[in-house]
């Protein structure tokens, strides 16, 4: 099966060195004015310009006119807890009267309470309530998402929320286990103990099974400390899992230095993030996931200092951390606006920030994220005929058709 997608005004392509990307490089999209491309069984065979790719055409294959638009790799969205029941708006409303997050959280709501009724719902009433989400994010252009577990919080739940996420489609799904969400009610005043649960029952298994790839923790004072977290992850790298951490997202805590020195994948969060925070990681190659949507959502002006991430060399990641307290959004445009307006990325540099860099952050930036030949056919027609306005336009859903491994899904 062929098919052959002609008149994109512009074809972003993100084709380059087969790395992420940093320093100047994120500025590159590696544009093709006028550009088309060829797929065959999932895969693109040709990218081009229209007359290259037209002189190719079979009698078997289909043609899809862009219509003059913007066509790129669809978002990777590199941090995402899309697995709950109920939702938190009754918290939202809280806040706009002066409660905080943590106060929230303290009093027993926030990540627990959604907890509570997360337990309480079945496996199949969370796929389905997911599958809603996965419209969502489909709709926004995104292909492919890493989903967390952390709203079960022992062995069974853990390994329920983990299904679910073995179970969303279309979207592409990378599953990381983050037993170490919170710590659960029942072991209130007791996170060692806790932490001695996700460590001899829950890892073991997520292994053996693999239900996940990653591993990932809130690392917070209060929440998991710095020895917890250590201890955690370094039993989880030894089961053979990668790692990400939620860091310095309310304080300081040196949990980016912890990210260093375990060799994280990923160090997500880091608003509260210095400079030394930022040599070591550049120093450990982990990538920063920046996510202003929390930033945004929880009424805070504390954004993360992209900027002297992007000159000290990191391969920087944007993603919405889509979840039912801290960002309730779906959308990658959204967040390509925050870091534009309010972390000063240019727009080319927000788009790398979220496909390519995004991909290789979840492991696959060897099949997805860029188009070139040989990758998978992850794609999105946008309607807008220069990329700049995707970011630009904020509050509109820019994504007109939503293509996975050649198949349209929107
Ligand atoms: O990334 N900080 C911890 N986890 C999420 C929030 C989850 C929730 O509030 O339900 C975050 O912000
Ligand atoms: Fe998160």
């Amino acid at each position: 099966m062929k098919l052959a997608i002609l008149g994109c005004s512009q074809l972003v392509t993100l084709s380059g060195p087969n790395r992420p990307r940093t320093g100047v490089e994120m500025r590159d999209l590696a544009i093709v004015q006028n550009g088309a491309m060829l797929i065959e069984e999932g895969r693109i065979q040709h990218i081009g310009t229209r007359s290259e790719i037209e002189a190719l055409i079979e009698k078997d294959c289909d043609v899809v006119d862009a219509g003059n638009r913007v066509v790129m790799p669809g978002f990777v969205d590199a941090h995402t807890h899309p697995v709950f029941a109920g939702n938190r708006a009754n918290e939202f409303e809280q806040r706009t009267s002066g409660a905080s997050y943590p106060e929230i959280a303290a009093a027993g709501g926030g990540i627990r309470s959604t907890v509570r009724q997360t337990r309480a719902a079945t496996e199949d009433a969370l796929l389905d309530s997911t599958a809603k989400y996965v419209q969502w994010f489909l709709r926004n252009g995104t292909t492919a998402i890493e989903a967390k577990s952390g709203y079960g919080l022992t062995p069974d739940q853990e390994y329920k929320m983990l299904r679910v996420i073995g179970r969303i489609q279309p979207l592409r799904c990378v599953p990381t286990f983050l037993g170490a969400h919170e710590i659960p009610d029942e072991f209130r005043g007791r996170a060692h103990e806790y932490a001695d649960v996700v460590i001899n029952e829950m890892l073991p298994e997520v292994a053996a099974k693999k239900l996940a790839v990653y591993c990932d923790i809130f690392c917070e004072p209060g929440i998991f400390n710095l020895d917890e977290s250590r201890r955690i992850l370094s039993a989880a790298r030894a089961l053979g899992l990668g790692l990400r951490m939620h860091a310095d997202q309310l304080s300081k805590s040196g949990a980016a230095e912890l990210a260093a020195e375990l060799g994280a994948a990923t160090a997500d969060h880091l608003e509260h993030t210095d400079a030394s925070g930022i040599a070591a990681l550049h120093a450990a190659g982990v990538q920063p996931v920046l996510l202003p949507g929390s930033v945004y959502a929880l009424g805070s002006t504390r954004y993360p200092n992209a900027r002297a991430m992007i000159q000290a060399g990191l391969a920087v990641v944007l993603a919405t951390d889509f979840n039912p307290g801290s960002s309730p959004t779906p959308s990658v445009p959204m967040i390509l606006s925050l870091a534009c307006t309010q972390m000063k990325m240019t727009p080319a540099e927000a788009i790398t920030a979220s496909t390519i860099n995004a991909a290789w952050s979840v492991g696959r930036g060897h099949d997805i994220g860029s188009l070139e030949p040989g990758k998978l056919a992850d794609f999105v027609i946008h309607d807008c005929a220069d990329y700049r306005e995707i970011a630009y336009f904020f509050g509109v859903e820019p994504a007109h058709a939503v293509y996975i491994e050649g198949r349209r899904v929107l």
